[in-house]
């Protein structure tokens, strides 16, 4: 089983000089959506597995922008993918209808996550069964 699942790596610009660096996130132009949301995530013990949902309607960009952690993005098919966020200027975008687990916070994790629409507790399934039921495809 391959493809589908459709999370991928980004990679944006170092606006760097000799000051320090600089990244710019815009939206529709380095972030596939427009923004309506942000939050941070830190202070998670490295055991500790956030997320453990998916989310019918809001697309995401997940930046560490200090330390690490690791994502891991799978369909209800079973194809995953791992993407290792060690540098403060790469992404992950998570399209809509994909289950996410963030593991392995490093001490110092400040895991940015900006989104595409507002706060909608009803539009997360948390239950993995219940997931895997209404996305699976052929
Ligand atoms: P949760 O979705 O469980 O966090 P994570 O995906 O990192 O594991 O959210 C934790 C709590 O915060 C939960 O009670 C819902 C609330 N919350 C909001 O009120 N607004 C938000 O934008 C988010 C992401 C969470």
């Amino acid at each position: 089983m391959k493809e589908k699942n459709l999370a991928k790596l980004l990679e944006f610009p170092q606006l760097g000089d000799q000051r320090g660096h600089l990244v710019v996130v815009e939206s529709k132009l380095d972030i596939p959506f427009e923004i309506k949301r942000a939050f941070y995530i830190y202070g998670s013990e490295k055991t500790v597995v956030r997320g453990q949902h998916a989310n019918r309607r809001t697309e995401f960009v997940l930046i560490n922008v200090s330390g690490t952690s690791k994502i891991k993005v799978q369909d209800a098919n079973g194809n995953e993918s791992i993407f290792n966020l060690d540098r403060p200027h790469i992404g992950v975008y998570i399209p809509k209808g994909l289950w996410k687990d963030m593991y392995d916070f490093s001490e110092d994790s400040v895991l940015l996550v900006l989104a595409s629409e507002h706060y909608d507790g009803s539009e997360y399934i948390r239950d993995f069964k219940e997931y895997v039921e209404e996305y699976h495809y052929e």
